[in-house]
């Protein structure tokens, strides 16, 4: 049977109506202290009827992992409320909504995070500070915040979680050597640069068991010499797929690299490279804009779901004519 763009699908226990969903994007619209506001129940409702998910952007777990000065967060219990909101505003809507969490790590923004921390006291570029190596301590407690992050998720009523470990971010620093120096159990060699992810899973599914949806978020690839590889990404996913219900394949953001270029479809070779890994379903996304080439990429198994971005900034309602129009 040839899967195409209006079938269902489930992630882990949450069934989708068919397999476009809405791509994580930062929306510089939270308050000084990270709280979304009303901005965000009125952006993401608005979309939410004409996709089968919604993911918001990315949200920080700790108040040193910050992004920008107008990010949003879930680092304390008041957090939860604004994020709330918008988590019924979509349901409202009969859509499913999941929360992207993250920690920036030596991507913290210099004005909001003072002192960041990284697996290794490398900067990210002369705008960014020096980050500090982080000791076993600062791990422990990185973990615990996504721990806690993980179950004021689930109080404020997401119905799943993506974990972001691409774009550069602290759990990305981690699994590339670029940024992972390490010659602790934390560096080294690919089952010691996983292990965070790997502790961070286990910490995440303390808290909310087996039957709530968690995904990964990764850069499949570095651009860059000694970087990370689609082929590195999906066997570093070898480790982890037992934790995880979907992976989202991104590439891109550890260093100040680029690809030369972003085609229709650009990011979906390394879906289709670590679908041959894994046997948990399969995010594609960039410059995917046409039911035609969402449908090719399904019917070759490529991936098994499509993630849109920009599109959805200047029409809300993208979702709806991608799904209709050839
Ligand atoms: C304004 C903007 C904000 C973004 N914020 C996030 C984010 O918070 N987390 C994330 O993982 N990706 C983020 N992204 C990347 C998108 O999720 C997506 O992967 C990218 O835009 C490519 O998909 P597209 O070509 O459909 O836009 C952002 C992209 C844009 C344009």
């Amino acid at each position: 049977m040839t899967i195409n763009l209006h079938d269902p699908i489930q992630i882990g226990t949450v069934q989708l109506k068919n397999r476009l969903i809405m791509a994580p994007m930062q929306q510089n619209q939270g308050t000084p202290d990270s709280y979304a506001t009303d901005y965000h129940v009125k952006f993401y409702s608005e979309r939410a009827e004409h996709v089968s998910l919604i993911i918001i952007e990315s949200t920080v777990v700790s108040a040193n992992g910050r992004l920008f000065p107008d990010d949003i967060g879930i680092y304390t219990e008041q957090h939860t409320l604004p994020l709330r909101r918008i988590v019924d505003a979509v349901h409202a809507k009969g859509t499913p909504i999941f929360i992207q969490l993250t920690h920036a790590g030596r991507k913290a923004w210099p004005a909001v995070t003072k002192k960041p921390i990284a697996p290794s006291a490398i900067a990210y570029d002369g705008e960014y500070v020096l980050p500090q190596t982080m000791t076993q301590a600062d791990i422990n407690e990185v973990i615990e915040q996504f721990r806690m992050a993980a179950r004021r998720s689930r109080q404020a009523g997401f119905d799943g979680i993506e974990l972001h470990a691409a774009h550069g971010h602290l759990l990305h620093q981690f699994l590339s050597p670029l940024s992972n120096r390490r010659s602790d159990a934390y560096g080294g060699s690919l089952e010691n640069r996983v292990r965070l992810i790997q502790e961070v899973l286990g910490a995440i599914r303390t808290e909310v068991g087996i039957n709530y949806p968690v995904q990964l978020r990764v850069s499949a690839s570095d651009f860059a010499d000694g970087g990370l590889t689609p082929a590195e990404v999906a066997l570093a996913l070898t480790y982890l797929e037992s934790e995880l219900d979907a992976v989202h394949v991104s590439s891109g953001g550890l260093v100040p690299a680029a690809p030369l270029a972003t085609p229709e479809g650009y990011q979906t070779p390394y879906a289709a490279v670590i679908k041959q890994y894994v046997k948990i379903p399969v995010i594609a996304v960039g410059n995917i804009r046409t039911r035609a080439f969402a449908n090719f990429i399904l019917a070759d198994e490529m991936a098994d779901m499509i993630a849109i971005g920009r599109p959805l900034l200047e029409n809300a309602k993208f979702g709806e004519k991608m799904l209709s129009l050839a």
